[in-house]
C-alpha cells in the first residue's frame, strides 16, 4: 500500500444548496463530501434559493456557512439584470462573479447583451469573472473579454468546438481560463440508456463521445477539473421533471487518478488541475499545515450512494483507483478513514483574503 501526500485539493465549482434546498445538501454534507473526496477548499455557486445576488443573500448564506462548513470555502456572487453596480460593491466578500448566459438549474440568467458587457465593464478587472456560457454564447463572453481588457473563466467546456475555440482564443492572446468536469470527460450521450433519462440530465448535457475525445486531447489547454458538484436526490432524478445535475465531489479524485494510472496523465499534471491552478485564477490563499493522504495503489468500485445528502451517483460501478485515507486541514486531522473529526464551523471563509489583495493593487 503506498500512500502518497497530496495538497488538498480545491473545486473552484460547487452547488451547496443552502439556502433554499437543505433537502438535496448544506454547508455541513457538502463540505463534508469535499473531505471525503480530498478537497480542503470548495467555491460555492450563487443559484440557491434565494440567489446570492445582493448583500442580504450573500449575508445569509455567509452565516450559514461559517456555522456548518467542515472545509474553507468561497461564494461566487451571481450576475442578475439589475446588480451591476451592486455585485462590484460586494466583490472583496467572494471569491468571483457568476453569470448565467445559458438557462440551467436556479432562476439566475442574464440574457440580455447590453447588461453582461456591463457587468464585464464594471466588476473589478483583477478578480475573476466565471460564465456558464455554452456554444454560440462561449464566442460571446470570449468577444466581451477582449473588448473590455479583461479575464474571464469557462465552466464546464463540454464539446470539441468549444475546447478549440478556448484553444485557439488562448493562442491569441486572450486572457481566457476553463474547466472541465469529470462527468464530461468520462460519460457520453452512450451512457444515457444506462443511466435513464433523468439520471443523465445535466447542463450542459452529455455530448457525443468525439466531445469527450476532445476534451482528452486537448488536456494542455484546460486549466482546471472542476466538480460542478450538482446533487439532487434521487427521488427528484426519477421524476418526471428532473432537475440537471450530477454529484461530483466524492468521485473526481478516484476518476482522475485512473487516467494517471492508465498513463492519460501524470499526477502532476492532475495536481496542476485540481490544485495549483484554482489557487491561481481565484487567487485563493495558502492553507498551511493542509494535506491529504490517498492510497494511490487502492482499486475499487464507486458504490451507489456517498457521503454527499443527495444519495447516488452516475459513477457507481465504476472501477477507480486512489482512495482518500486521511484529510488534514489547518494542522487538524478532519477526516479519517470515512470518519469525520472536524465539527461544523471549522471551515473558514478565504473572503478576508481580498481585502489584501485590492489594497496592494491599489498600492502598485
Ligand atoms: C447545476 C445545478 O444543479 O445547480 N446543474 C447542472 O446540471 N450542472 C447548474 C449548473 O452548473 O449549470
Ligand atoms: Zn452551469
Ligand atoms: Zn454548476
Ligand atoms: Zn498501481
Amino acid at each position: 500500500m503506498a500512500i502518497v501526500r497530496l495538497p488538498g485539493l480545491i473545486d473552484p465549482h460547487v452547488h451547496l444548496r443552502e439556502p433554499g434546498a437543505t433537502h438535496k445538501e448544506d454547508f455541513e454534507s457538502g463540505t463534508r463530501a469535499a473531505l471525503a473526496g480530498g478537497f480542503t477548499m470548495v467555491l460555492a455557486m450563487p443559484n440557491t434559493q434565494p440567489p446570492l445576488i445582493d448583500s442580504g443573500s450573500l449575508a445569509h448564506a455567509e452565516t450559514a456557512a461559517a456555522q456548518k462548513a467542515v472545509c474553507d470555502y468561497g461564494l461566487h456572487l451571481g450576475a442578475s439584470r439589475l446588480n451591476v453596480e451592486t455585485a462590484a460593491a460586494l466583490s472583496e466578500r467572494v471569491t468571483g462573479l457568476k453569470i448565467y448566459l445559458d438557462a440551467t438549474y436556479g432562476a439566475l440568467q442574464v440574457a440580455d447583451l447590453g447588461v453582461i458587457r456591463e457587468h464585464f465593464g464594471r466588476w473589478p478587472s483583477q478578480r475573476p469573472i466565471l460564465c456558464h456560457a455554452e456554444d454560440r454564447l462561449l464566442a460571446t463572453v470570449l468577444m466581451l473579454a477582449f473588448l473590455e481588457k479583461r479575464s474571464v473563466h469557462i465552466c464546464h467546456v463540454s464539446r470539441r468546438a468549444e475546447i478549440e475555440l478556448i484553444r485557439d482564443a488562448k493562442m491569441r492572446g486572450l486572457a481566457v481560463t476553463c474547466e472541465v468536469a469529470p462527468h464530461h470527460l468520462y460519460l457520453s450521450q452512450d451512457n444515457i440508456p444506462r443511466l435513464g433519462n433523468g439520471r443523465s440530465e445535466v447542463r450542459p448535457r452529455l455530448a457525443t463521445p468525439d466531445d469527450a475525445k476532445a476534451l482528452w486531447e486537448n488536456m494542455e489547454f484546460i486549466d482546471c477539473v472542476a466538480t460542478d458538484h450538482a446533487p439532487h436526490t434521487l427521488a427528484e432524478k426519477d421524476s418526471d421533471t428532473p432537475p440537471p445535475g450530477f454529484p461530483g465531489l466524492e468521485t473526481a479524485l478516484p476518476l482522475m487518478f485512473r487516467a494517471v494510472h492508465e498513463n492519460r496523465l501524470t499526477l502532476d499534471d492532475l495536481l496542476e488541475r485540481m490544485y495549483q491552478a484554482p489557487r491561481r485564477i481565484f487567487q485563493l490563499p495558502q492553507q498551511p499545515d493542509t494535506w491529504i493522504e490517498v492510497d494511490a495503489d487502492a482499486e475499487w468500485i464507486i458504490p451507489n450512494s456517498l457521503v454527499s445528502r443527495c444519495g447516488w451517483t452516475p459513477f457507481a460501478g465504476e472501477r477507480v483507483f486512489g482512495r482518500v485515507e486521511r484529510v488534514f486541514l489547518r494542522g487538524q486531522l478532519v477526516y479519517d478513514q470515512g470518519e469525520f473529526r472536524a465539527a461544523p464551523g471549522f471551515g473558514r471563509n478565504v473572503a478576508p483574503h481580498y481585502r489584501s489583495i485590492t489594497s496592494e493593487v491599489q498600492n502598485q
